[in-house]
């Protein structure tokens, strides 16, 4: 072999070796160019509908499931994420909803951060996991419990969707089971929930259903009419789940984080 035909086959080997890293290299720059400690930092991720944006028509419409889910549920979460990752010396494994059942835990330089955006990220979950487009009916014993509670069940729907339309402000109305098993209608401001403790919520009890209450929530297609939406919301209610969460709060004493 001539020394020129030596010299161009290491020439194209060096350049077949430039191609290949440049290959392996690019979707790392891709990833958002985060190291892998920074990554390994955003712990929290949207979670995704159970059903399609368009499916709670029309009683929810589907711009607002986009917004509200696509961009305001996502920003509670890259909030959450930046405030955790501003605090490496805290190092929580659990889901959002045990993050924010376990406040105390969380450094003060971040409380309110938590509070406020770890509370917007299970608040969300919490809200669309009880919704549904199919038709569904509470259990005959979450039925029983809401007529021992409220009297019957329409005087519960009565009093829950007062209790979403009268929250001043931002916040959520919530249905939840009391220690000793009898239900309770509760509300919270901003994205406070009946989970954070008796310091943050007087509710006291382990919530099973929520009705989302910011504009965000009902402001295109309600405009201002908050109480249309607590009263269109009923038609979308995940009672399935509604009532396995009553279940699972009154034989564990446990809520779904
Ligand atoms: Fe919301």
């Amino acid at each position: 072999m001539s020394d020129k035909i030596k010299t161009m086959k290491a020439f194209l080997g060096i350049c077949a070796g430039i191609l290949i890293s440049i290959a392996f290299a690019a979707p790392l720059h891709c990833a958002g160019g985060a190291s892998s400690t920074e990554r390994e930092k955003m712990k929290y991720t949207l979670k995704e509908l159970e059903y399609p944006e368009t499916a709670l028509e029309p009683w929810i419409d589907a711009e607002t499931v986009r917004i509200h889910h696509g961009k305001h549920q996502a920003a509670y979460v890259e909030k959450l994420n930046a405030a955790l990752a501003s605090e490496p010396s805290f190092n929580f494994n659990g889901s959002a909803g045990e993050l924010i059942s376990k406040l105390d835990a969380v450094p003060e330089s971040i409380k309110t951060a938590v509070r406020n955006n770890g509370g917007g990220v299970w608040n969300h979950e919490f809200y669309w996991r009880g919704l549904s487009p199919q038709k569904s009916h509470p259990s005959d014993e979450l039925l029983s419990a809401i007529k021992e509670s409220f009297g019957s069940f329409d005087n519960f729907k009565k009093l829950m969707t007062a209790a979403a339309v009268g929250q001043f402000g931002s916040g959520w109305a919530w249905l939840g089971v009391l220690p000793d098993g009898r239900l309770k209608i509760c509300s919270t401001p901003n994205q406070d929930s009946p989970i954070m403790g008796a310091k943050i919520s007087p509710c006291g009890m382990i919530p099973i259903l929520c009705i989302d209450v910011w504009e965000h929530a009902y402001y295109l297609k309600y405009q201002n009419r908050r109480a249309d939406y607590a009263e269109a919301v009923w038609n979308v209610i995940n009672w399935k789940r509604v009532s396995d969460r009553f279940e699972a709060a009154v034989k564990d004493g446990k809520a779904e984080l």
